[in-house]
């Protein structure tokens, strides 16, 4: 692993733990001398206790204060990095703009709904399209730093590049990845450690469908859905796990979150739709099992279950979306039109709509405000699905 990236959560941590509230830490070779805290480690198995030590007998701390670089020093090699309470400050102290040690401003009540996630490091895999697009434009919104991890890079760099125009600063970095496949995981959580320094939100959405009858579903048609819906969501739990687990050493009272967008399939079977209902279900089997685990270390575990999506492109696309494969394959009897299709499956909804990534949003600020709740897997589905 990165020693780098290795070290980073630590001192994420230790900083977060004096302040109550998120920092970037992030790994730059050039980070200035300015406010410069060093600190040295002998073994690695007690990096966190000569972090957390080394910050607390530190005049910085004994004045209020926390510095603005660390030079951190291990195994016969220097790491440095630069300290911030967000990425844009991170930015500035790279450029020379700020020299003066951070005042210590520890927050006490806890932040508002629309707070909750404000300069907090987020992660959205399946971040470029979709779902997962609109989570990334809502938790941005909301000031996120979000990191979009997708197959799709051209899409995850050019959603990327277009929020931080519009924003005018950097809100959002895009990521490669391939949640199904484990090195690449591993190479996504390193980038998020080096460039931020840990996670508090970690929103496994990138999923896939393949509908089809058992009776004559190519195998590895199965097997590719529930690799990618079902498997990799513990491969992300686990890289994401480690990365929030290294910070919780140091940040005891901190809380991150993992979310699995899972999907109202999760709750009730779905016809010809097996492999996919299949992995949802197995997908709330995952969640409660690590939310009884990783409660250990301060890292509550839920899934949202979303009902369909009618504006997203799974449904919508005008070429491959599911409205025109039901139009064409006439699986509404009597449908003239995609408007009709849309209409049977709205009509469907208590609420006669279809979910919207807005309705998810709120899903996910209230799941990371809850404190006293882990392993629930919370319906947003206008009433189509009830929990008994
Ligand atoms: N669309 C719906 O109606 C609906 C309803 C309920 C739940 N969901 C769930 O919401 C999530 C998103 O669905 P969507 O409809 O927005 O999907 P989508 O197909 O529109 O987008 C999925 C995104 O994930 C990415 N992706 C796919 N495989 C990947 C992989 N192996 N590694 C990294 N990225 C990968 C794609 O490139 C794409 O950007 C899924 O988990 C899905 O099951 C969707």
């Amino acid at each position: 692993m990165n020693r780098a990236a290795f070290f980073a959560p630590f001192l994420r941590g230790a900083f977060i733990e004096k302040t109550r509230s998120p920092w970037i830490i992030r790994a730059a070779e050039n980070a200035g001398n300015t406010a410069e805290l060093s600190i040295t480690i002998t073994g690695e198995d007690r990096s966190a206790a000569s972090i957390s030590a080394a910050i607390e007998a530190s005049s910085f701390f004994r004045e209020h204060t926390l510095p603005l670089s660390v030079s951190l020093k291990a195994d016969g090699a220097e790491y440095r990095y630069l300290c911030a309470p967000d990425f844009y400050s991170a930015e500035k102290i790279l450029r020379g703009e700020r020299t003066e040690a951070w005042a210590i401003d520890k927050g006490t009540a806890g932040p508002s709904r629309a707070d909750v996630v404000r300069n907090r490091v987020a992660l959205i895999t399946g971040g470029a399209q979709g779902f997962g697009e609109e989570i990334t434009r809502g938790l941005a919104a909301v000031g996120a730093l979000v990191f979009i991890a997708d197959l799709n890079m051209a899409g995850a760099e050019g959603l990327a590049k277009q929020l931080n125009g519009e924003y005018g600063k950097t809100v959002a970095f895009p990521v490669k990845v391939n949640v199904a496949e484990e090195e690449s995981v591993q190479a996504m959580t390193e980038q998020i450690a080096l460039n931020a320094g840990g996670l508090d939100l970690c929103i496994s959405n990138a999923g896939v469908l393949r509908a089809s009858s058992i009776l004559e579903q190519d195998i590895a048609s199965f097997r590719f859905v529930t690799e990618v819906n079902y498997t990799a969501f513990a491969i992300v739990s686990k890289y994401c796990g480690l990365l929030m687990k290294a910070q919780h050493e140091t940040a005891l009272s901190w809380t991150a979150d993992i979310i699995q967008i899972n999907s109202k399939s999760g709750l009730e079977g779905s016809n010809k739709n097996g492999s996919y209902a299949g992995g949802k279900f197995g997908g709330i089997g995952l969640v409660q099992s690590f939310a009884k685990e990783l409660v250990e270390y301060g890292i509550k575990v839920n899934a949202v279950c979303p009902g369909n999506f009618f504006d997203g492109p799974l449904w919508s696309d005008p070429e491959k979306g599911l409205f025109v494969q039901y139009l064409k394959a006439g699986k509404v009897a009597g449908a003239k039109n995609i408007a009709d299709v849309k209409s049977f499956y709205e009509a469907k909804v208590p609420m006669n709509r279809g979910c919207t990534g807005k309705d998810v949003i709120r899903a996910i600020l209230y799941l990371v405000e809850q404190e006293y709740e882990t392993g629930q897997a919370l319906p947003v589905t206008g009433g189509q699905v009830m929990l008994s």
